[in-house]
């Protein structure tokens, strides 16, 4: 059976533009393909814990030296990155604020990128471990940004997957939406004639 994993990271919840379309996204793939298990997470409702000292310690310490605490830590990123390795598809709702991220993905990813775990350095350089995934990134923005300098999503989330191993990375762009009715329904119309696209294929 096919596995989808979706997260969400809009304030607003289910009412965030980049949620209604990973939403609707994934409500049509379920109805194409029948039988997919569909894991989902919102980091807004649930958050994960920023990433600190304490953290990184426990995540960097051998599984038999690891306090109580520590072990914790580690178990709450294994099922984070158990989501990740599981799924063929991973669906992420990506809004912008303030050019970037929602700080509540961030932290997620930071509690994901574990060396030896999601990466690795090897001498040729480093190399994810999560392979042969397909991603969908709905990326929401009250301006226009898709190709400039103050896209701070699409370079960044790139990159990141990448060297998680996520290479295969599709993203649908709902822009404008803050610069008008007009302009708001057609961001909106153009990200989800994206998604039929994207369906059909
Ligand atoms: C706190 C905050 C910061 C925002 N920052 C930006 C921004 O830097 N650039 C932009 O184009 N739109 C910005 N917006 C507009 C959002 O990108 C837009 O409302 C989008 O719909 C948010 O996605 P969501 O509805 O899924 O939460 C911001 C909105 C909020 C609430």
């Amino acid at each position: 059976m096919s596995k989808l994993f979706q997260i969400n990271s809009s304030v607003f919840g289910d009412q965030g533009v980049s949620s209604q379309l990973a939403n609707a996204f994934v409500q049509e793939w379920q109805s194409k393909n029948p039988g997919t298990e569909v894991v989902r997470r919102d980091v807004v409702a649930e958050p994960v814990p920023h990433l600190d000292g304490d953290r990184l310690t426990a995540l960097m310490t051998a599984a038999d030296e690891r306090s109580a605490e520590q072990q914790q830590v580690v178990e709450a990123s294994d099922t984070l990155i158990r989501e990740l390795q599981d799924a063929d598809t991973i669906v992420i709702g990506a809004p912008m604020y303030n050019f970037g991220i929602p700080s509540q993905l961030k932290s997620w990813l930071d509690l994901v990128a574990r060396s030896g775990v999601t990466f690795r350095y090897t001498e040729d350089g480093p190399e994810g471990l999560l392979k042969g995934k397909k991603v969908y990134v709905f990326t929401s923005r009250g301006g226009l940004h898709k190709g400039e300098a103050t896209d701070g999503i699409t370079p960044y989330l790139q990159t990141m997957l990448g060297f998680l191993g996520l290479t295969d990375v599709e993203f649908v762009y709902a822009e404008g939406l803050a610069m008008g009715d007009e302009p708001r329904e057609q961001g909106i119309a153009r990200a989800n004639a994206r998604i039929e696209e994207l369906l059909a294929a």
